[in-house]
């Protein structure tokens, strides 16, 4: 078992590639089309999904993995085929997001615990059964020190949760994503953030130990060390790379295969240069790629606005910034190579 676990850790941060988070929740995909006019009705969600996961080149050459959501994972395209199939005929793995959102903690406000614990080992086996190989659990910690957010309350038992999701996933032969995401909201500073993370590692390393993780079969799905969104001092791509990796080294061990950055809210273009930033400061003992949602579909979305006619410039942006991504992964990213048309 902790073979084929390994396994499938490995081909997900294989060189040059990187996973497409496309588990928006229902929520979530109607904020993305409301923001290009287009009605989030189940036809729509369908027919845009389709058209990225018939992206060949981008699915064949730069996407390991896709991560989706409940609705997605059932769906079938207009020609009948499943959207699962579309993504393994590409050569890419299917993995789906199994939390069931953030809500308020009690006793800590501001801040929220995720949940979606409970059953879960069942849904895991009916997930596997529908070619589900690896998982995403995603934990939310805000930042807002005049609050004294975040809370030990708060991180601890997130990094708990995270760790007995990661358990369920390894114990049913899924491979867990393990994302502690740091929000970049706020007016913090990248050293309040780099402080803050730090904390967040550490705690969630020491809890998969004590649930028994294979740090072999699991991969990491961190946030980027960034100034707060409103911070008056933002920071260079150069400061970004060297404390994200400096972080990194500090609280992650080297058997963890790979490390899958989430955007976050940067913009397409920071978060491809964060990236590849930090591959060029070499000597990493793991993989570094990209699980990016909006920096991977935001170009697409709005080419596509939900209008038949426009796919193929959809297409062409989703590969491009795909592209641009992998060059990143292996530190080759250029601005010349940006430039070159979608
Ligand atoms: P973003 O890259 O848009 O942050 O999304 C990644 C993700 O999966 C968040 O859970």
């Amino acid at each position: 078992m902790s073979a084929e676990l390994d396994a499938i850790a490995q081909k997900m941060v294989a060189d040059g590639k990187g996973i497409l988070a496309a588990d928006e929740s229902s929520s979530t995909i109607k904020k993305r089309f409301d923001a290009i006019g287009v009605e989030s009705t189940e036809d729509n969600r369908r027919d845009y999904r389709e058209l990225l996961f018939r992206s060949t080149e981008a699915m064949k050459e730069y996407i390991s993995g896709v991560i989706l959501f409940d609705e997605t994972i059932r769906q079938k395209a207009k020609d009948g085929t499943p959207l699962v199939q579309l993504i393994t005929d590409a050569g890419s793995i299917p993995g789906i997001k199994v939390d069931a959102g953030a809500k308020p903690q009690p006793f800590c406000p501001g801040e929220t615990i995720t949940e979606g614990l409970d059953g879960l080992g069942g849904r895991l086996k009916e997930y596997y059964d529908l070619g589900a190989r690896f998982a995403k659990w995603r934990a939310v910690i805000d930042i807002d020190t005049a609050a004294a957010v975040p809370s030990y309350t708060s991180i601890r038992a997130n990094a708990h949760a995270l760790a007995r999701y990661a358990a369920l996933c390894q114990e049913a032969k899924i491979v867990p994503i393990v994302e502690p995401e740091v929000l970049m909201d706020g007016s913090h500073d990248i050293d309040t953030c780099y402080r803050v993370t730090e904390w967040v590692l550490k705690t969630v390393f020491e809890e998969l130990y004590y649930q028994r993780i294979r740090l072999e079969g699991m991969v990491l799905k961190p946030n980027m060390i960034v100034p707060g969104k409103k911070s008056p001092k933002q920071a260079s791509v150069e400061e970004v790379a060297e404390k994200t990796v400096r972080v990194l080294k500090s609280c992650v061990p080297s058997v963890v295969p790979g490390i899958a950055f989430l955007s976050g809210g940067q913009s397409d273009e920071e978060a491809t240069a964060h990236l590849d930033a930090m591959v060029k400061l070499g000597g990493l003992p793991w993989k570094l790629t990209y699980s990016y949602g909006r920096a991977l579909q935001a170009a697409p979305q709005k080419a596509w606005s939900g209008k038949a006619e426009n796919v193929a410039a959809a297409q062409a942006a989703f590969t491009h910034r795909a592209r641009m991504n992998s060059l990143a992964a292996l530190g080759q990213w250029t601005s010349s190579e940006e430039k070159k048309a979608a």
